[in-house]
């Protein structure tokens, strides 16, 4: 913000080691699971064996009898919830069942074995009903009244069929991309405990206040009553953005044990249900040019699911309303709400599956026009943000577009589709843009402490779900109060400190980076530069006037060269370039990973990942790694990560925008376009599989 006084102490930048690296190398670093706990119980899980209707019987007389069982959990004995009006986190108050796999019960017992062993003596009885569990075209369909983060559902502007009509060149693509997973290391964790109504959460999540929120208010406590301590987290990518049925399962079987803490991690099996997931879509993208190659009209029609028990509506298209300058445009979403498990949030959720679909169809719109992909996106430009009619706060795509051309030598690329082959190996270069919005979430608070000694305590619940969260904030900390970092002592990862909002859609930094720098004004205001110890300020994440002024947005570009063996169709990506303009980079170290990570789970989404749902069963049948495929060392290659110096005063103190996702947006297209190049064939519904090359 430009009234903010931003200190220049050089922490920010720096590119600092991981503080909490020692932590995880030496296993000192508790994740959920490993908290000490006293005499604990193990959970395993009951699921539905049917896709939708009733339990209508519970056999659990084996079960019970095994040594070791303590309770087996059912809607029949479980306790009642206080708050049912999310029904996918109103577990076991009712026979019913909504989807496959769904939670009917758990065994607790003295081991972990026995439960599992338990649990499958257990006998189910149901009553079948008719379901739907396969996203089709063809369906029934409804508009929702809001897509999630409150985005429009539709958007039109200009006179699209008109433009149509009288452009020079149009294109009709229709792309898909499939059912995804979230397969973080750490599965989705709880470690439950109830003492005198009092209840505490050793819970793996993207943010420990958003839980504490939500189990207060499902299980009818006051919030102060819950305690949500997650320090060390092994991965989310959204999944664990908010808390799913097993955070409830766990906590509401814990009540049955009063004093005996329960744990349940789930399996990697049951990570395939309930815990979120990537809506399939059907995108369909129109594109009109004149003869310049300028973008006449655009657009973008989704379609994609939901779950009939819960809403969730991706903001597919809205990448699409302010990528490319045109005067006419329509962006439209419909979903289908069908018998499964709700969607969620993946790395990027919207963003990801749009900008494939539109950064392939730019790929194919400018060989339609003649142009060079990275001059027709240029040409295509524009001066504000369509969607909301601002200046952007920075925008540097060209900048990207053309530092990347350079580091990966674009100009070197055989234009033409197959015509470059060596041996066994047809080559092709692909190139697509990337964009992210600055999200910036309201309500963190951070505390400043000063604990004598030149030490400076700075608190609050955020998480560091493995993107180096520890380290950057700790860097932000010495600047804004004017130390080092060797000064500050960062407590994060607990409802114990104050409240901070999730570590999800790229915000963390914004947030929480904005109330350390608010704290530190205020602290420097109130005792100066030479404090007392136990001086202490704490301050909430400024509204950013800003907002109302400019679009902010981070954006980047991706260069891939991709090999297609002749015969077998296997697809190899031997280097693949980015290069980002997301303001300040806060860590050099830790940013470098983030980009690394959303570039390699882009090359995943291109050519790996896919759950394949039988829909007869309803269920996620390649539901493990050995069918779910993600992609190892072997298949990355060499990643070139670089990032241009933006200056941009306007949209956080640090000057930073987030890029825990903006990695993944476009680099499947990028993929795609470059394997287009190699083979001359277009593969528009995503992953791309050799089945698809081979002709
Ligand atoms: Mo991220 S998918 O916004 O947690």
């Amino acid at each position: 913000m430009s009234t903010t006084t931003r200190t220049t102490g050089g922490a920010i930048g720096a590119s600092l080691d991981r503080i909490d690296g020692p932590r995880k190398v030496t296993g000192t670093a508790p994740y959920a699971y490993e908290h000490r706990v006293d005499n604990p119980l193990y959970l395993f899980p009951l699921r539905s064996e049917i896709v939708r209707g009733q339990v209508t019987g519970i056999d659990a007389s084996a079960a019970e009898a095994l040594p070791g069982v303590v309770v087996v959990v059912t809607h029949e004995n479980a306790p009642q919830l206080a708050d049912t009006g999310d029904r996918e986190l109103a577990i076991l108050q009712s026979g019913e069942v909504a989807f496959r796999n769904q939670y009917v019960g758990a065994v607790l017992a003295e081991t972990f074995e026995a439960a599992r062993h338990a649990a499958g003596l257990v006998e189910v009885s149901y009553a079948e009903e008719p379901h739907e569990a396969e996203l089709r075209e063809d369906g029934d369909l409804y508009t929702p009244e809001q897509l999630n983060a409150g985005f429009p559902t539709d958007t039109e502007e200009g006179d699209v069929e008109e433009a149509f009509s009288s452009a020079a060149v149009t294109l009709d693509g229709r792309y898909t991309t499939p059912m995804e997973h979230n397969n973080p290391m750490e599965p989705h964790t709880t470690v439950a405990v109830w003492k005198a109504g009092d209840l505490t959460l050793y819970e793996s999540t993207q943010g420990a206040h958003p839980v504490q929120r939500t189990v207060a208010k499902i299980f009818g406590i006051d919030r102060n009553r819950a305690r949500v301590v997650a320090p060390y987290v092994g991965g989310g990518f959204g999944s664990k953005g908010l808390p799913h049925a097993n955070t409830i399962l766990a906590a509401l079987a814990a009540q049955m044990v009063e004093g005996r803490p329960v744990k349940f991690a789930v399996t990697r099996q049951q990570m395939f249900t309930g815990v979120g997931y990537r809506t399939p879509t059907i995108q369909k993208i129109r594109l009109g040019a004149d003869s310049e190659g300028r973008l006449t009209a655009v657009t973008h029609d989704v379609i994609e699911q939901t779950s009939k028990i819960k809403e969730f509506a991706e903001q597919t298209a809205a990448v699409t309303r302010s990528m490319y300058a045109t005067d006419n445009r329509r962006t439209t979403h419909r979903l289908a709400a069908l018998d499964v498990p709700v969607p969620s949030w993946m790395r990027a959720p919207g963003e990801a599956p749009g900008m494939f679909a539109l950064e392939s169809a730019m790929d194919e719109m400018a060989e339609k026009c003649g142009l060079d992909p990275i001059e027709f996106r240029i040409r295509n430009e524009p001066e504000i943000d369509a969607e909301t009619g601002l200046p952007y706060s920075s925008r540097n795509l060209v900048a990207c577009l053309r530092e990347g051309a350079e580091r990966f030598g674009w100009r070197d690329r055989t234009p033409a589709p197959r015509s470059h082959q060596e041996g066994r190996w047809l080559v092709g270069n692909g190139v697509a843009s990337a964009t992210y919005p600055v999200f910036r979430l309201p309500g963190s608070r951070a505390t400043i402490r000063y604990e004598g000694d030149d030490k400076y305590a700075v608190e609050f619940g955020a998480a560091d779900v493995g993107t180096g969260a520890w380290t950057a904030l700790t860097q932000i900390s010495a600047d804004a109060i004017g130390v080092g970092v060797d000064n500050i002592e960062l407590r994060i990862g607990d409802t114990a400190f104050p409240f901070a909002s999730v570590a999800g859609g790229s915000s963390g930094i914004t947030a929480w980076g904005s109330a350390i720098f608010e704290a530190a004004r205020v602290f420097r205001e109130r005792h100066g530069d030479n404090p007392s110890e136990g001086d202490e300020v704490q301050a909430r994440t400024p509204n950013n006037p800003e907002t109302e002024n400019y679009a902010m947005h981070a954006f980047g570009a991706f260069f891939v060269e991709a090999r297609v063996d002749v015969d077998t169709c296997e697809v190899r990506v031997p280097r693949m370039t980015g290069v980002f303009a997301a303001g300040k980079i806060i860590n050099a170290k830790t940013a470098r990973s983030q980009f690394m990570g959303g570039m390699t789970m882009g090359l995943s989404m291109a050519l790996h990942e896919e759950s394949l749902v039988d829909g007869r069963f309803g269920h996620v049948i390649n539901q493990d790694f050995a069918e779910y495929h993600i992609p190892t060392n072997a298949d990355i290659g060499e990643m070139d990560i670089s990032w241009i110096d933006e200056d941009d005063p306007y949209v956080n103190p640090m000057g930073s925008k987030g890029i825990g996702e903006i990695g993944i947006v476009g680099s499947a297209a990028a993929v795609a376009n470059a394997v287009y190049n190699a083979t001359g064939i277009r593969v528009r519904d995503l992953p791309i599989t050799p089945d698809k090359l081979i002709q």
